[in-house]
């Protein structure tokens, strides 16, 4: 060999991988979603996510313990209500399963980051993330109800806000709202680049949220584009955004790196629910190592990067503990 070049030398040992190493995962940076029941006694394992449950309040209290017992302490709330409706009203009401175990959780464990999702999706009786009116779903009108459900969460003890529904202008609204009662302090999270994804199945069976007639295409962002989340996460960021989101995260990684690229903001990812359930499914089959994937994506996620993870993993990783 003529080149004196040899990038092996830094791959001779495990000690000298690691520092080598150019990215570290910090499990601080993690953040664990939950779906939480009305009612009482209740835990639904989901089929198609082993590990995760739907739970009712008693006992996601009971999950959301042993996670912290084991360094887990931010999380991220769904709520499946009991009824849907229309206008998707429990989203809204002050005694909504999200608010109710807002007030539980925070009395339990002052100590957690509590972050709650805000849509409508699991609420409507149509499925949809927004007021619909024949076959649209309608923008404005839906940003009232987005901005009223915020409001709820904020009273309810929330930590931060997670629009992820969408709608133009909804950050704005949000922090109009959020403002005027005072809660100016309340941190937004936006949902910013969400990609119209059939990786998002396995969340909608947990959810019960799958639409009933058309898909989300007309709100959510084509696959095919990678400008236009710029523009989406530059108009979040201009609304008063604190943080954006791109989401999901494996099959949109070059999102993550452009995005990285023109914001000074935290830029969050969502390791989405299919992702998870291709890497269970992998492991039941015995097509792959659950550890050796987990850490590679989750890796990949942070190398593209993103600040802060949600994911579905996030309990496998503290309990078996790794990125330690
Ligand atoms: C609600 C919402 C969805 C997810 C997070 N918030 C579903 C959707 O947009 O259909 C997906 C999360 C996941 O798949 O893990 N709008």
């Amino acid at each position: 060999m003529l080149n004196h070049q040899r990038p092996r030398r830094n791959r001779a040992s495990k000690l000298i991988r690691d520092i080598a190493a150019e990215t570290i995962v910090d499990r601080n940076k993690l953040i664990m979603p939950h779906f939480i029941l009305e009612g009482k006694g209740l835990r639904e394992p989901i089929t198609s996510m082993p590990g995760i449950n739907r739970s009712s309040i008693d006992n996601a209290l009971k999950e959301i313990e042993s996670d912290y017992k084991n360094g887990i302490d931010k999380i991220l709330l769904f709520g499946i209500p009991e009824r849907k409706d229309e206008n998707g009203s429990g989203a809204y009401d002050r005694n909504g399963v999200v608010q109710k175990a807002l007030r539980e959780i925070k009395k339990q464990f002052p100590g957690l980051l509590v972050i709650t999702d805000v849509c409508l999706c699991e609420y409507t009786s149509h499925g949809h993330c927004g007021m619909v009116d024949g076959g649209n779903i309608l923008n404005d009108p839906t940003l009232e109800l987005l901005a009223r459900t915020a409001l709820s969460h904020a009273e309810s003890g929330s930590d931060m806000i997670a629009p992820s529904d969408m709608m133009d202008g909804r950050v704005l609204a949000i922090r109009h709202a959020l403002d005027a009662a005072g809660f100016d302090d309340m941190p937004i999270l936006a949902y910013s680049a969400k990609y119209s994804s059939a990786f998002y199945g396995p969340f909608r069976e947990a959810a019960g949220s799958a639409p009933q007639f058309g898909d989300r295409s007309t709100y959510q962002m084509d696959c095919r584009n990678a400008r236009e989340a710029e523009r989406e996460v530059l108009l979040d960021v201009e609304e008063g955004a604190d943080i954006v989101m791109v989401k999901p995260a494996l099959s949109y990684l070059d999102i993550i790196r452009r995005v990285r690229e023109i914001i000074d903001l935290p830029l969050c990812a969502y390791n989405v629910s299919g992702e998870y359930s291709m890497v269970k499914a992998m492991g039941k089959l015995g097509y792959g190592d659950e550890e050796r994937l987990t850490r590679e994506i989750i890796t990949s996620i942070f190398r593209a990067g993103a600040d802060t993870v949600i994911s579905y993993h996030t309990r496998d990783i503290f309990r078996n503990g790794w990125f330690l």
